[in-house]
């Protein structure tokens, strides 16, 4: 459920904009994890392409049946927008007869399978007509699968935003000892099937199936992550920081998106580390790229009544791995119990005392934490559910009441095999998904609202504004009336009048609120 490299900034950090680029360098990135496969299949292509990544066509592909002319075809889409990359999206192969197999010699071990759809309309079929299923080595990954569906969910669940025309789906398969990875598309029921791109890369062993240290929330056990579960990545975050494409992973080409639009309620601070991550034996220097670790999201000093909330539409019925990401990079953190939170998942405790500096033992090491949690359906069916992830402080904190996380990464479980979920509903007035404003690219380096107030204590930390907006739950109507120096951050979960809209004014009067109460 990803949305590749869309950027959305609130109009208020604009005119901060200069400020931060006066900091945007950091350490130079290292790609410390050589992937032993990586395969970049252009569906529907014949040549090769180059965009910032070599993209093979999969007309004369090795990885295809030779009866591949009498069993599918390649297409255009009728237009594809200036702001959909080219590649792999310029292409696809339909499929409208019968199931189609495309098969890939990798090693044994963890893979990462990325699906990349662009519903267009392709040969003039409508976008709207095309349900699949896919599945890989077993597992069914999709059923009955709508990418014009998906596409249309993902572009309402957006600020103020174009739809979104594009995506790709993201899967972890172990792959056993017949290093075989088989993907089958099979088009529904007088329907047709489509892929624009397959991504295939592996990933070090132990760093998603991994059975150890699971905490389960709200029940006493759970299923393990073993060689016989799939995965399906359906957030991975960058909290507090900017969106960090797939060239500036640590080597599997994840790309980590901003978190401002699952924010709920206040939005606390995005405090900056400059210094190099000392990454550690137990969170190895592949986990996540440093500029997870450099940014997070924090309360700052707060009362007891202070929640740092994200809030996640997951499908029900499913269970879900949540891995945070830590590091403290608060340079008074000096010490165990000075500063302790509890986290909670859909309101259960995930941690009652989350000491970070017990569990780093130091500034700049990082972190992370697996929890697993159930989804349950409402109503005896499958639906989007809300999955909250809250951060709280805790009374026992000896001298700070604050909390922090620097990155997120959520998981679905295979059920039996099986990752399929129903297809997102489509309001009534669904259209063609429509790109309307260009896609930002290049945005790695800087954290989108990361505003320096102070550059003390050697540079070791720069504190961050734009923070302590104070969610005015009953007034958010109010703001949203038109004006045009407002701007809109709403979750698609949310009723309107859970929207919070923030006025330039709004802005003002929150740095004001921040500056008394911050450590400075
Ligand atoms: C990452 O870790 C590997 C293995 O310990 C090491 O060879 C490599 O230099 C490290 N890379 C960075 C950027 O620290
Ligand atoms: C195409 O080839 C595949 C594998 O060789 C086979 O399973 C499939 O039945 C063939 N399809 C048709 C329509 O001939
Ligand atoms: C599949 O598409 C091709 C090309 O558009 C068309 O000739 C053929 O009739 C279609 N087959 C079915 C079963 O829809
Ligand atoms: C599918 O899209 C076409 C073209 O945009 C439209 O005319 C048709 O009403 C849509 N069908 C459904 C079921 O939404
Ligand atoms: C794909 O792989 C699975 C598991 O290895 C195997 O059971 C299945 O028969 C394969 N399917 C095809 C079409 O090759
Ligand atoms: C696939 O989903 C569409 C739209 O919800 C539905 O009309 C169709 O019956 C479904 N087909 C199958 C095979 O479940
Ligand atoms: C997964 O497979 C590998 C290779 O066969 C094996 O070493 C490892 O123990 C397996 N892991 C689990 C959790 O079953
Ligand atoms: C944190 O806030 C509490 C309550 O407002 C206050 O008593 C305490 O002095 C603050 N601590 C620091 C280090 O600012
Ligand atoms: C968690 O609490 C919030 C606020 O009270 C509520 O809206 C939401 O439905 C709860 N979520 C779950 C999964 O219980
Ligand atoms: C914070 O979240 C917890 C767990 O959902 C809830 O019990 C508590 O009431 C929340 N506190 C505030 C101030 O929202
Ligand atoms: C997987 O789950 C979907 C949705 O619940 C269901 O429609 C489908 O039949 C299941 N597939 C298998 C192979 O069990």
């Amino acid at each position: 459920m990803h949305v590749k490299r869309l950027t959305i900034m609130f109009a208020f950090t604009l005119p901060l904009f200069s400020l931060l680029l006066l900091f945007s360098s950091t350490t130079a990135q290292a790609q410390p994890y050589i992937a032993i496969e990586h395969f970049l299949l252009d569906c529907g292509s014949s040549s090769t392409a180059t965009s910032d990544q070599k993209w093979d066509g999969d007309h004369h592909s090795e990885f295809i049946p030779s009866n591949i002319t009498t069993t599918s075809f390649t297409s255009t889409p009728y237009h594809r927008d200036s702001s959909v990359p080219q590649t792999p999206y310029s292409t696809a192969r339909i499929f409208n007869t019968s199931s189609f197999t495309y098969t890939f010699p990798v090693s044994q071990g963890p893979k990462f399978l990325r699906l990349y759809f662009y519903p267009a309309t392709y040969s003039n079929l409508n976008a709207n007509q095309s349900f699949f299923s896919v599945s890989s080595n077993g597992y069914s990954l999709l059923t009955n699968f709508s990418a014009f569906a998906t596409a249309s969910f993902l572009g309402n669940t957006r600020v103020g935003s174009p739809s979104v025309p594009h995506f790709f789906k993201e899967f972890a398969i172990y792959v056993q000892d017949t290093q075989l990875l088989n993907v089958t598309f099979t088009p529904s029921p007088n329907s047709y099937a489509f892929i624009n791109g397959i991504e295939i890369v592996s990933m070090p062993e132990n760093l998603y199936f991994n059975a150890m240290n699971l905490k389960y929330v709200g029940q006493n056990s759970g299923p393990v992550i073993n060689n016989k579960t799939a995965l399906e990545n359906v957030y991975r975050l960058n909290m507090g920081g900017g969106q960090i494409p797939g060239n500036d992973d640590t080597g599997m080409y994840r790309s980590w998106d901003q978190d401002n639009n699952y924010i709920y309620g206040p939005i606390g601070l995005t405090p900056v580390y400059q210094n190099p991550i000392a990454y550690t034996t137990e969170t190895p220097n592949y986990t996540a790229p440093e500029l997870i670790y450099q940014t997070q999201r924090s309360m700052g000093n707060q009362s007891e009544l202070y929640n740092l909330t994200w809030i996640l539409p997951v499908d029900s019925g499913f269970y879900y791995k949540l891995r945070l990401h830590f590091c403290n990079i608060i340079p008074q953190y000096t010490k165990k119990g000075q500063m302790i939170f509890t986290i909670y998942i859909n309101n259960q405790t995930a941690e009652e005392e989350a000491d970070l500096f017990q569990w780093t033992k130091g500034t700049g090491n990082p972190v992370f934490r697996d929890y697993i949690v159930f989804v349950s359906d409402q109503d005896g069916r499958k639906s989007k559910q809300d999955l909250w992830l809250e951060l709280h402080p805790n009374p026992n904190s000896e001298e700070y009441r604050d909390g922090y996380l620097n990155g997120l990464e959520v998981f679905r479980l295979s059920m039996n095999g099986n990752l399929s979920s129903p297809n997102p509903e489509l309001s009534p007035s669904a259209q063609l998904p429509r790109p309307t404003s260009p896609v930002k690219e290049n945005t790695k380096k800087t954290p989108p609202y990361a505003v320096i107030i102070g550059g003390g204590g050697g540079g070791l930390i720069l504190w961050s504004i734009l923070a302590l907006i104070v969610f005015k739950q009953r007034r958010a109507k109010t703001f949203g009336n038109g004006e045009s120096k407002s701007t809109k951050s709403c979750h698609p979960s949310l009723p309107t009048d859970r929207c919070r809209h923030f006025s330039l004014e709004e802005v003002k009067i929150a740095t004001r609120e921040f500056s008394e109460v911050s450590y400075l």
